[in-house]
């Protein structure tokens, strides 16, 4: 159906280069008014690059652009909006301290006047949230909105700007399964109104599922289209990296007696109404992976800062060992054993303006390589840079590249080399393989279980209920700050442990 619908986008021979990377090269696409069109391909193929350049964030070295038919050349996003494009970034750019209104609205602005027509601009945000089923409430602050929530006030700010294609990427990463469906009934309806959706995805099996074409992306240049209906997401893996699909899945018990990380009564205060984290005791033992699931915004991220010393406990106890830690400082915590793979790296993991060395040895700057007698060992951590990103593909040209300069995959590899290499007791591991390609998640998940089988205790924050299932020795599912579950990763489906995140299960589950 969508074959014969004219092209909303084409894209012929696109090449870009930055210094040292040829990012695209020679790329085609073809996107079909009215269809979900995904794009596919390893961390650093080229996926993001290639949408911005769309979008009129980069200008292309070599090729040409076509929207409905007619040659562009954007010069601004300005451009690319103004033609009908619109993108929904890899993360988001709200601001947390205003409405959804407002943020709806910000940079196109109705104004009455000269001031903001706020009555108009309520009317056409409800308009557009009740055309494609967003629920979206115009005077709710986004800082009190979940992750799936935030993303229909970026799509909603969108379409605002009249965009009639959309480009969204990584839109599932950040999403737990009920929220992926929820976001792809909101696809369903765009579709149903005629608009084009171009979506970047690393979940094969999802990707299968939403659309009706797929463009495959290897080493900045296209080497194919797949129909998701006959291509198998094994096959896709292949066309992507030449890859297996991978499995996690965990060998023999490791779990030993010792317990390295205890926490006691812990609750942690909200700005008002009932605590974010409410009465959570749990241990973590040697050798063992404990995994917390649940819906974003439950309490988890809390619950993590509470076990990094980054926000203060309002009661209970944190042990790591025999150490009573509660009243440690975050540095004091890391220097004693305690490594962090943030949930989100550009707020906590990494400093995007510098060198990928010096983003090596944040957080660690006590320790080799950061140091040799009293001065930063700058020859050291750029070599230990180097070995983090041989043995954890990280793909940049080197050392001294910025880290912004990496694709989003590549940023959260040496995040994971940087807290692995440290060799810590206890390891809180917030979506680890948040972003990553099926490849590198593989290499992530063994040395997950191969520092579990060295006696590494892991704390395992995730979305993805195969990483839960798969690498936990313990599962706790945490709901409105509380854990109201603990279950047995050996006998659970992603549909069960789903039904327990949502609360659904909390009668039957409370035996
Ligand atoms: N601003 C930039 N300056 C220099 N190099 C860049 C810049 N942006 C991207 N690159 C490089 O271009 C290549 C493609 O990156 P891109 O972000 O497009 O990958 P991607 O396919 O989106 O990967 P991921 O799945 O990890 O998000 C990478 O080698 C990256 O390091
Ligand atoms: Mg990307």
């Amino acid at each position: 159906m969508t074959e014969s619908a004219p092209l909303a986008v084409e894209l012929r021979g696109i090449t870009k280069r930055f210094p040292g990377v040829v990012a695209n090269s020679d790329i085609q696409l073809r996107v079909h008014r009215g269809e979900v069109h995904a794009i596919v391909g390893e961390n650093g193929a080229g996926k993001s690059t290639l949408m911005k350049t769309l979008y009129g964030m980069h200008r292309p070295d070599e090729g040409e652009i076509l929207v409905d038919g007619r040659p562009v050349s954007f010069r601004s996003p300005a451009d690319a909006i103004e033609a009908g494009i619109g993108m929904v970034h890899q993360h988001f750019m709200l601001a947390d301290n205003f409405t959804v209104l407002e943020n709806v609205v910000l940079g196109s602005e109705p104004t009455r006047g000269g001031r903001l027509d706020r009555a108009e601009a309520r009317r056409r945000i409800r308009e557009i949230s009740d055309a494609y089923a967003l629920g979206l409430d115009p005077d709710t602050l986004v800082e009190e909105l979940g992750v799936g929530d935030r993303q229909r006030v970026e799509i909603a700010k969108v379409l605002y700007r009249g965009a009639r294609t959309l480009i969204l990427d990584e839109p599932t990463a950040v999403l737990v399964p009920q929220e992926v469906d929820e976001l792809f009934g909101n696809l369903a309806e765009l579709k149903r109104e005629g608009l084009t959706v171009i979506f970047i995805s690393h979940k094969l099996d999802e990707v299968r599922k939403v659309a009706d074409s797929i463009t495959v992306i290897r080493r900045g240049t296209t080497v194919g289209t797949a129909d998701p209906a006959t291509t198998t997401a094994k096959q896709l893996a292949e066309l992507m990296v030449g890859a297996e699909l991978p499995v996690a899945q965990k060998r023999d018990s490791t779990v030993r007696e010792t317990a390295v990380l205890q926490l006691r009564e812990v609750s942690v205060a909200a700005p008002g109404g009932r605590p974010a984290v409410d009465d959570v005791s749990l241990t973590v033992r040697e050798g063992e992976v404990v995994g917390i699931a649940g819906v974003e915004g439950n309490g988890q991220a809390e619950l993590v800062d509470a076990i990094m010393g980054l926000r203060p406990l309002s009661s209970g106890t944190v042990l790591l060992g025999a150490d009573d830690i509660t009243a440690w400082s975050t540095r004091h915590r890391r220097e004693q054993g305690l490594g962090f793979i943030p949930e989100d790296r550009h707020r906590q993991g990494m400093l995007l303006e510098a060198p990928l060395w010096e983003n090596r040895i944040l957080g660690h700057q006590t320790r080799p390589p950061a140091v040799k007698g009293a001065f930063i060992d700058r020859k050291g951590a750029r070599a230990d840079t180097a070995r983090i990103m041989r043995e954890y593909d990280v793909r940049a040209p080197g050392p001294d590249t910025a880290a912004m300069a990496l694709s989003g995959g590549n940023q959260q590899k040496l995040i994971v080399g940087r807290e692995m290499s440290a060799r810590p007791r206890l390891l809180i591991a917030a979506h680890p393989t948040r972003g990553v390609d099926v490849g590198a998640q593989s290499v992530i998940w063994e040395l997950l279980k191969d520092a579990r089988a060295e006696g590494m205790g892991i704390v395992l924050v995730s979305a993805d209920l195969d990483e839960l299932i798969g690498l936990s020795d313990t599962l706790h599912v945490m709901l409105r700050g509380r854990l109201v579950a603990t279950l047995d990763p050996a006998r659970l489906t992603p549909e069960e442990l789903g039904t327990h995140m949502t609360g659904a299960a909390s009668t039957a589950g409370a035996a």
